[in-house]
């Protein structure tokens, strides 16, 4: 008995290959830690992490398969299977608490079921997309998902289940067909073994979708976010971080500057861009813009270049990838042009920056009809007594 009291417990965590979803996966891992788990971080082939020294706490480890360009739908249970038989060898000196998986990594659950362990979902979009993408499915049985047929013209209507969303708000992507995302919102959806859900998000912006999703799941859903605030956040950038823009901000005014970052996937038209340019020359505002290596589309020049050719370079500092939070926490930036991904959202409502909107996929579409608070809210001690 003793011997088992003395065994460490060790969590296994699972995020999907994206930016927007491997950062609070880490961030719950920091938290897990400081908990005193052990953490296993067990990550794709595809856009895989190169742990830093600052996630040298945790232990990575590659599911073995070649996943082509994000499509989840290859990347079976059975590989991972593999994976956690062989992590279960350790099972005599630590035994596996749990296995905590990004809602898009749902074939996850299938392989731990098999071996009895304790699964959780964590939600890295908010609590309102998951209840859409539950309403999507619903309406696609329904009719198709008439409204948002091309040409059809009701898109502006109200989707009479999430009043005030309309059904052009609906998280559609525009890398895939509305078919696609009803299928894999089929699959993320799905009422099976989890036995609780943690989203990343915050009970006072969210409750009445958190209480509809712990009614629909039957499970407990846990809101625990802002994640990066409820401890010191790792760095977790696939991108390397210019931090000489923070030495710019640095000789700027108190709030004179706009900070540009449409995310991570994000693409633009050259012609966007131009007009972007356009209004922050005549703006007359300082601005920090980040613009992504391969996110302009159409054009010869590199996208420094058409930056370059726009703006005047004393009143505007253009980087590839920022360290971001600190960038919005920095004095000198008063407003944000965001893409209103749900992590750069919290981001930006965590230190009371006002955003521009600028919504391009997805859940971004929802994120960006709830405005932020103009004010600093103080979540820090909150949800660190929370987790
Ligand atoms: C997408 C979805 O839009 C988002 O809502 C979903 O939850 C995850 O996938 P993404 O485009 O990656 O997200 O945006 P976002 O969720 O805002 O995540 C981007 C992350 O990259 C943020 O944590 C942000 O701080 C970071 N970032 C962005 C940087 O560190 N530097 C940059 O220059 C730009």
């Amino acid at each position: 008995m003793e011997e088992k009291l003395a065994r460490r417990r060790r969590v296994v965590l699972v995020p999907a290959p994206a930016q927007g979803h491997i950062t609070p996966m880490l961030q719950l891992a920091r938290a897990l830690h400081f908990k005193g788990f052990s953490v296993t971080v067990a990550q794709t082939k595809f856009n895989y992490l190169n742990p830093s020294t600052d996630l040298s706490d945790f232990q990575f480890v590659t599911i073995p398969e070649t996943l082509p360009e994000s499509d989840l739908k290859n990347l079976g249970p059975g590989r991972f299977k593999e994976l956690l038989s062989q992590l279960l060898v350790n099972e005599e000196e630590e035994e596996i608490a749990c296995v905590i998986y990004d809602e898009f990594m749902y074939f996850v659950e299938a392989a731990v079921k098999e071996f009895k362990l304790r699964n959780v979902i964590l939600s890295t979009t908010s609590a309102s997309a998951f209840v859409c993408h539950f309403v999507m499915c619903k309406l696609y049985a329904k009719d198709g998902l008439a409204h948002l047929k091309e040409g059809d013209g009701r898109e502006e209507e109200l989707v009479p289940e999430l009043n005030p969303i309309r059904y052009k708000d609906l998280p559609t992507s525009v890398f895939a067909s509305v078919e696609c995302s009803v299928e894999l919102f089929k699959n993320t959806c799905y009422k099976g073994t989890a036995s609780s859900m943690i989203i990343n998000t915050v009970r006072c912006l969210e409750m009445l979708s958190v209480e509809w999703l712990q009614q629909e799941l039957e499970i407990p859903v846990f809101p625990i976010g802002p994640l990066h605030m409820v401890v010191t956040a790792p760095r977790t950038s696939l991108l390397e971080e210019n931090e000489s823009c923070i030495e710019w901000l640095n000789k700027q005014e108190s709030s004179s500057g706009v900070y540009i970052s449409l995310g991570s996937m994000s693409l633009m038209e050259t012609k966007e861009v131009l007009e972007m340019a356009s209004g922050l020359v005549s703006s007359n505002q300082h601005f920090l813009w980040v613009i992504r290596p391969g996110s302009v589309l159409g054009s010869e020049m590199s996208e420094e270049e058409l930056v370059r050719k726009m703006v005047t370079l004393d009143r505007g500092y253009i980087v590839k990838w920022a360290p971001q939070k600190q960038v919005l926490a920095h004095s000198a930036v008063g407003a944000f042009w965001s893409h209103c991904g749900w992590n750069s959202t919290l981001e930006s409502l965590g230190e009371g920056v006002p955003m521009i909107c600028r919504p391009f996929t997805t859940d971004q579409k929802g994120n960006a009809s709830r405005g932020g608070p103009r004010k600093k809210i103080n979540w820090g001690q909150k949800v660190a007594n929370e987790v």
